[in-house]
């Protein structure tokens, strides 16, 4: 197969990582892949940050769990896994308008360009819910000098995987021929 079919085929969400941080270089490889994502009208809306600080991820996670709560989307693993499942490297995915398709396109250039590169990768919609609070969304847009005006759109986790979950199927009858 097609080695840039093979790596969408074959990545996976990755909730366990190692200690070790994202090396810079592969970092930036990433980043450039996730910018050259298309955009409608080329208006490139979207802005990344990247918080690699470990006390502001332990940080994040205690907001997150003072102003979310524990009844979040699956996976934060309630009290046992923080919300960014230990990994060294969050991406906050911002944009200056609601652009969430453009965001999607840019978050999945980066889950596959790190899988190419034998990261894993994981997307965080759940941590939305700081930034829908009124007061987190202050704090945590100033910590990441970002404008009050943009809107949080995703988040990602980055590292080396450090599991091999078991593979996801999809459901059949997603796409119909209409003839
Ligand atoms: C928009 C979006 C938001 C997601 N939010 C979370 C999240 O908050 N926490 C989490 O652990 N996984 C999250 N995921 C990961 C999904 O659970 C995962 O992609 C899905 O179960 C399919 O598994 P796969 O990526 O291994 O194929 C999110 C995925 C997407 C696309």
């Amino acid at each position: 197969m097609n080695e840039a079919i093979k790596n969408i085929m074959s990545r996976q969400t990755i909730r366990e990582y190692t200690e070790k941080q994202v090396p810079d270089e592969l970092l930036g490889i990433i980043l450039d892949a996730a910018i050259r994502a298309p955009s409608g009208r080329n208006t490139q809306p979207c802005h990344l940050r990247v918080l690699q600080n470990k006390d502001l991820l332990d940080e994040m996670n205690t907001d997150f769990k003072n102003i979310v709560g524990w009844d979040t989307p699956a996976y934060t693993g309630w009290d046992i896994r923080p919300v960014y499942h230990n990994a060294p490297t969050f991406i906050f995915l911002f944009a200056e308008s609601k652009a969430d398709m453009a965001a999607g396109l840019m978050a999945e250039n980066i889950a596959l360009a790190a899988h190419a590169l034998g990261l894993g990768s994981c997307m965080i919609g759940s941590i939305g819910g700081l930034f829908d609070d009124e007061n987190g969304a202050k704090k945590w847009k100033k910590i990441l000098d970002v404008p009050e005006s943009w809107h949080f759109l995703l988040g990602l986790t980055l590292g080396y995987p450090n599991e091999k979950p078991p593979f996801k199927d999809r459901e059949d009858g997603h796409v119909k021929f209409i003839k």
